[in-house]
């Protein structure tokens, strides 16, 4: 593997003897002669170690430690410092530096010393990719759920997506697995190692959400008392999810039409731009084309985004998988809750194929984390639901039940009402003792 080192410094004589040094190692070396310059190296090269003199033309070497990290976390930098300046050194490692040379030392420290910081750096940067294959696989394709048609077309086509840098629309009601796709289409594209970064835009005030997304200057406003890096440069690399794209108010649509077309923007009270490379993908639960018709939704943004889109279905337009989310969601909790594994009783399945599901697959997963935690028995029974799963308006549930399914819901429910207690049960169902012990027999109660 190779292992990359930069030299940031402007005497020539320097970076070249330090050069050659390293080179002599066997490490790939990169050279820049300013700050700016070596930042842009980082921005695209994955370097380990990075030599950093403390008085650049531009820059300060202690300052652009955090600058350097901003960029590369798992890179470690050593600051060459001149002689006799330890106040330099002291701050240089309170900044987050690895360690110090001074210039004149003897060269035969910087390679030990290079190779400790290459070292820290190669565990830090394996530990990152360990951590975002762990992502991928919590986020793939493979995890969602759902077998019927309309998915597995939606599947297809996000998949097919998600090896490119294309724009992505998705779309679909409240619950249908919007943010659940985003994930995924990061995870199968090539930026999966860099950040996947989601941004609710109807959670803030449009000029927060202006600085929250492009960043800003310090003093651009009250209270922007300092620089603030957005999450369209904290994204650079990876992807962004801005989700309800529908709520964002038409200034700032225009912004991100712009990101859309040139991949610039302009940080808030800047006026010089700023250049990323996201992936950008939205989601919606409201239809565009309409609050375009209102005037609420930029045409061409509109246009712009839904190169791509991908509709979800809702839980109605695929009945068949509701059995498969339930147990899937039963599984999933019982294993979190540490509870023994439950089987669902057919009138409960039932029911939950017959309810509306306007909250698609994430009101079906709060009633399954409810009725795991209400479970009394191997198997989820129809009173773990909620009260209008087990009526409903049209009847049909209860009516077509056995009277003695309802009967044995009704004894249950009773019994559980009593803490056990059967005379108590009995007393209160009408029934004698004997008839109640008989019941709870034939039932399995
Ligand atoms: N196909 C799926 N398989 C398993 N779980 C899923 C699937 N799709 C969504 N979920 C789960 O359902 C819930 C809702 O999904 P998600 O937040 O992605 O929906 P959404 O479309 O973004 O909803 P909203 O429009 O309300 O933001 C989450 O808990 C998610 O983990
Ligand atoms: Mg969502």
């Amino acid at each position: 593997m190779k292992v990359n080192i930069l030299i940031i410094d402007d005497e020539n004589d320097i970076r070249s003897l330090l050069s050659r040094i390293i080179r002599l190692e066997g490490y790939e070396v990169f050279q820049a002669e300013t700050g700016a310059k070596g930042l842009k190296v980082l921005q695209q090269e994955k370097i380990h170690a990075i030599i950093c003199d403390v008085k650049l033309p531009d820059a300060n070497g202690v300052e652009m430690v955090p600058k350097i990290k901003a960029i590369s976390p798992q890179s470690e930098v050593i600051l060459l410092t001149a002689f006799g300046a330890i106040p330099d050194s002291v701050t240089a490692i309170k900044a987050g530096a690895f360690d110090y040379i001074t210039k004149g030392d003897d060269n035969n420290k910087i390679i030990p010393l290079v190779s400790r910081a290459v070292a820290k750096a190669l565990g830090q940067f394996e530990q990152k990719e360990a951590t975002a294959s762990a992502n991928d696989q919590r986020h793939s394709f493979s995890k969602i759920v759902g077998q019927s048609k309309p998915m597995q077309h939606a599947i297809e086509m996000a998949k097919k997506v998600a090896t490119t840098s294309t724009t992505v629309l998705l779309t679909g009601e409240t619950g249908t697995g919007k943010e659940v796709f985003a994930q995924a289409i990061h995870s199968a594209s090539g930026r999966s190692a860099k950040p996947f970064v989601a941004i609710n835009c109807s959670a803030l005030g449009k000029e927060l959400l202006e600085s929250e997304m492009f960043g800003h200057k310090a003093g651009s406003f009250t209270g922007a008392v300092k620089d603030k890096i957005g999450l369209f440069e904290e994204a650079n690399g990876g992807t962004i999810f801005l989700d309800e794209i529908g709520e964002m108010d038409l200034v700032l649509q225009a912004k991100l039409l712009r990101v859309l077309e040139t991949g610039t923007f302009m940080k808030v009270g800047e006026t010089k731009e700023t250049r990323v490379d996201v992936r950008i993908v939205a989601a919606t639960n409201r239809d565009l084309q309409t609050e375009s018709d209102r005037g609420n939704f930029r045409l061409d943004l509109f246009y712009r985004l839904s190169v791509f889109n991908i509709r979800l279905p809702s839980l109605q337009e695929r009945p068949g998988d509701i059995s498969l989310l339930a147990g899937h969601f039963i599984k999933m909790l019982c294993a979190k809750m540490n509870h023994s594994p439950l089987g669902m009783e057919a009138a409960f399945a039932k029911a939950l194929n017959n309810h509306p599901w306007k909250g698609n697959i994430r009101e079906l997963k709060n009633v399954i984390e409810r009725a795991v935690i209400l479970a009394n028995g191997p198997d989820l029974t129809l009173d773990c639901l909620p009260y209008d799963f087990q009526y409903t308006e049209s009847g049909n549930q209860l009516d077509l039940m056995k009277l003695a399914e309802i009967e044995k819901m009704h004894i249950r429910k009773v019994l559980a009402h009593t803490k056990g207690n059967k005379t108590k049960t009995a007393e209160l169902l009408g029934i004698g003792l004997a008839t109640l012990y008989r019941k709870i027999e034939e039932y399995g109660l």
